[in-house]
């Protein structure tokens, strides 16, 4: 096989060399426009496990890399003129230069052409070649060439950031976070040998541009680095190599080959350079495609083989990048962090690493942030925590809400059960929520309930519109207060547009075959084409709605509610207002946010006065309506500062169901990401909720503040005794009921 490999990077050179290794019949050529110690940039980095990898592909590199390593175990986060410190990462350094020359000796000890200095504009010297590997990198002109072709998608995001080096031999893995006149600057570093470290200087644009470098030759950069890191360089000099400030693009393609013509390495995706995978993922790369190679003779049997291992592995790794990359782009959020954790935001910004696996990696540090948690927690809810010798998990701590305090911080989410009868809520109510508050969250949100017949979604739905609403509520709330350490709120709505529709299990936002009711909304759109149309509210409507929130206010401070939460989520009435897919009013109503806010918030305002003074009352909002010309994260902060400016206690934050179009991205904690931003920039406790499973998350995500209350839907609908069972896990003492008092001695044996 003849096999050309354009661009002599990590990609290039160790695909070149494992095809060679596996077949030496094969003829090999590598192009490389630069000189072969021509390289830019200064030290990557490798797990553990990436290693193990390369070990298996080809012992003779591996061997070499890891003598080249630098190790450390220690991640130093220099914050507000203090150094927090957490160990056991378990990462390596090299140099760049060093990682080339060993792929450049094994590439040439196995006979494959290395031709430097011979730059690739047009493919049309290499016609003969079975195979053409663009492993050309970030700005890949192979890739350009055939972009359509690619379906190639490249996001630049504003961040400038700078790659240079240091002799500074720091210790760990260093992040240092700066502020001086021009704004906030971040530092990545890490010593790659004995003698150097790299030392890549991120900040905003408009932080940049302030500090003039926008202007800035090569040294001025490093003379303005040496001086503000003067302290942390301790007298060491900065390094350049053509460093040049840039912007990271995030690069995907819809396919990775056209013809025979393959994309590697950063030519085919990149990974921000915070989580230090670029080198990592071209390497693995260069495996995947030499092992397809091997499998399948037929080159582009083996290209669709390829992608279809590596593309799900990369694409994982790239949204992990993501929020790795928006924590750097937006850390001036997080400033007001107290250094412990703050440090537990950045250790948790992908998500991936968990409160649980830091605990492993780093007991004592997860203690301390544990401890610092709890003592806030005392201060915040004015409650004293058991004796103990350790401090509780995060998710055991107390939280206030008003005069309302919640014992730990999970919350069971509202979830409708279409079992009502003209909006009564019977027997099943009581068991589901009745057991729900027994199995060990500190709040139970009983499901949308609505504040008359026709604000329903369907005719299963609870209201509290009735009288006799009252007394079957408020069985259910004695249920819960006597029996249980719980609280319990009420969830209040009226449906909108995506009322009259049919029982979930009989198809969701789907009409009513018969019996429908007239319907109404912020504009007169129906959900489906085929939906009702609604009424657009008159000021009348307006008037009659608000009064019923009220009086179902009323109601449920007679039912003995603990809190309520107002929907404003999802498409119903109230979201239906704010979103402006659903809100296409001219009057007052609508136009811009503030005037699409107007009508939920006199809603919100009419049922606070109503509301005792001492009972919280929260909102559940969607944060974005995940299609285009929607509501976004942006205006997600404006709405829950708004909400907070008149009273709002915490938000709920949901996304979507907006629209039947919505392009929602999936995901484990697919909205705690929302959650973080606007309890951050708006100021406001928030609730996260979706797709949050297991305890590890909910104790990361309180610990680095990314929400007050971890809500859990369906993870309850599985296991009512969810949080009895995360205790258990966690050796937490939490008491059972009096009546379950033998579960204490007994070990549960599912499988
Ligand atoms: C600031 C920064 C820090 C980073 N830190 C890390 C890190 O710590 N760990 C890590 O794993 N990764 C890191 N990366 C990413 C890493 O550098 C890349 O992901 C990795 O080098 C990709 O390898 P590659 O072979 O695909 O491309 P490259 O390494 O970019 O190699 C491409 C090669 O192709 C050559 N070339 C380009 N066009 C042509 C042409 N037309 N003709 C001939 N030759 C051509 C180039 O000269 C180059 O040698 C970092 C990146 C940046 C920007
Ligand atoms: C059966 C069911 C009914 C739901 N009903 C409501 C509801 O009444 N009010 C509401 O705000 N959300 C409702 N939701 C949405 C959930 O409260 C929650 O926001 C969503 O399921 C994501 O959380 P999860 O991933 O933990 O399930 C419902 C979800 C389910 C599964």
């Amino acid at each position: 096989m003849r096999i050309i490999c354009i661009g002599g990077g990590p990609a290039g050179l160790y695909f070149a060399a494992l095809m060679k290794k596996a077949d030496p019949a094969h003829d090999v050529t590598v192009i490389e426009r630069n000189r072969p110690d021509d390289t830019f940039g200064f030290g990557v980095v490798f797990s553990d496990a990436t290693l193990e990898r390369f070990a298996q592909a080809d012992r003779e590199t591996h061997d070499e890399i890891v003598r080249a390593f630098a190790h450390w175990d220690d991640i130093d986060i220099h914050y507000q003129g203090t150094v927090v410190t957490s160990t056991g990462h378990g990462f390596a350094g090299m140099s760049r230069q060093r990682l080339l020359d060993i792929l450049q000796r094994r590439c040439a000890h196995l006979a494959v052409k290395l031709e430097f200095q011979t730059e690739v504009r047009d493919l049309a010297p290499y016609a003969d070649a079975d195979l053409i590997l663009a492993g050309d990198g970030v700005n890949s002109t192979i890739r350009a060439r055939y972009a359509e072709r690619f379906g190639r998608r490249i996001e630049w995001w504003p961040n400038r950031f700078v790659w240079l080096g240091t002799t500074c031999p720091f210790p760990a893995f260093t992040f240092i976070f700066k502020e001086d006149v021009h704004g906030l600057w971040r530092v990545h570093a890490y010593r790659y040998d004995a003698r150097y470290s790299t030392f890549i200087l991120e900040t905003t644009d408009a932080t940049w541009r302030r500090a003039g470098l926008d202007e800035a030759s090569e040294d001025d950069t490093v003379a303005f680095t040496e001086e503000l890191f003067a302290d942390e360089l301790k007298g060491h000099p900065v390094l350049k190599n053509r460093s040049l400030w840039r912007n990271f693009p995030v690069v995907r393609n819809e396919r990775w080959s056209h013809g025979n013509v393959v994309l590697v390495g950063d030519a085919a995706h990149t990974a921000h350079f915070s989580v230090g995978s670029g080198t990592k993922l071209a390497m693995e790369d260069a495996i995947a495609l030499s092992r397809a190679l091997e499998r399948h003779p037929d080159v582009p049997a083996a290209l669709a083989a390829y992608e279809a291992e590596r593309r799900p592995e990369v694409e994982s790794l790239q949204r992990a990048a993501q929020v790795s990359l928006e924590w750097f782009e937006t850390t001036e959020r997080y400033q007001r962090l107290e250094p412990i954790q703050f440090a537990m935001s950045l250790l948790t910004r992908s998500l991936r690493v968990t409160h649980e696996n830091l605990k492993v990696r780093d007991p004592r540090f997860v203690a301390t942030v544990d401890r610092w948690f709890a003592e806030g927690a005392v201060r915040q809810s004015g409650v004293p925590l058991p004796a103990a010798p350790a401090p509780p998990p995060p998710m055991f701590t107390p939280f206030r809400l008003r005069d309302l305090v919640l014992s730990n911080r999970i919350v069971v989410s509202p979830m409708c059960q279409y079992s009502a009868e003209d909006g009564t809520p019977n027997d099943w109510h009581l068991v589901h929520l009745g057991s729900r508050a027994a199995g060990g969250a500190a709040l139970i949100v009983a499901e949308m309930t609505d504040v008359s017949r026709e604000g329903r979604i369907s005719p299963g739905c609870t209201g509290m519109y009735k009288p006799g609403h009252v007394d079957a509520w408020r069985r259910i709330v004695d249920f819960v207060h006597r029996h249980t350490g719980a609280r319990i709120a009420l969830q209040l709505a009226h449906a909108g547009r995506k009322g009259s529709t049919r029982r979930m299990w009989e198809g969701i936002d789907e009409p009513l075959p018969e019996g429908n009711w007239p319907l109404v909304s912020a504009s007169p759109l129906p959900y489906f084409p085929h939906s009702q149309v609604p009424r657009e509210m008159t000021r009348g409507d307006m008037d009659l709605v608000r009064d019923q929130f009220v009086q179902a206010a009323r109601m449920a401070e007679v039912a003995g509610f603990d809190m309520l939460e107002l929907h404003m989520a999802h498409g119903y009435l109230l979201a239906s207002f704010i979103s402006p897919l659903t809100n296409l009013r001219t009057d007052a109503y609508g136009g811009l946010l503030e005037l699409r806010m107007r009508y939920p918030l006199e809603v919100f305002d009419a049922v606070r006065t109503a509301w005792p003074a001492g009972k919280p009352i929260s909102v559940k909002i969607s944060a974005t309506d995940w299609a285009p010309g929607g509501t976004t994260a942006d205006d997600a902060v404006r709405i829950a500062a708004r909400l907070r400016a008149h009273g709002c206690d915490a938000v709920t934050v949901s996304t979507g169901q907006t629209v039947p179009h919505q392009k929602p991205v999936y995901g484990r904690l697919y909205q705690a990401p929302f959650s973080d931003r606007i309890r951050h920039e708006a100021g406001i406790p928030t609730m996260t909720v979706g797709n949050l499973s297991t305890y590890a998350d909910a104790n990361s995500i309180l610990a680095a503040g990314r929400a007050d209350l971890c809500v859990l839907a369906r993870g309850h609908l599985y296991d009512p005794y969810w949080t009895r069972h995360a205790a258990r896990e966690q050796d937490y003492d939490l008491p059972w009921p009096d009546q379950y008092e033998s579960v204490k001695s007994y070990t549960p044996r599912a499988r």
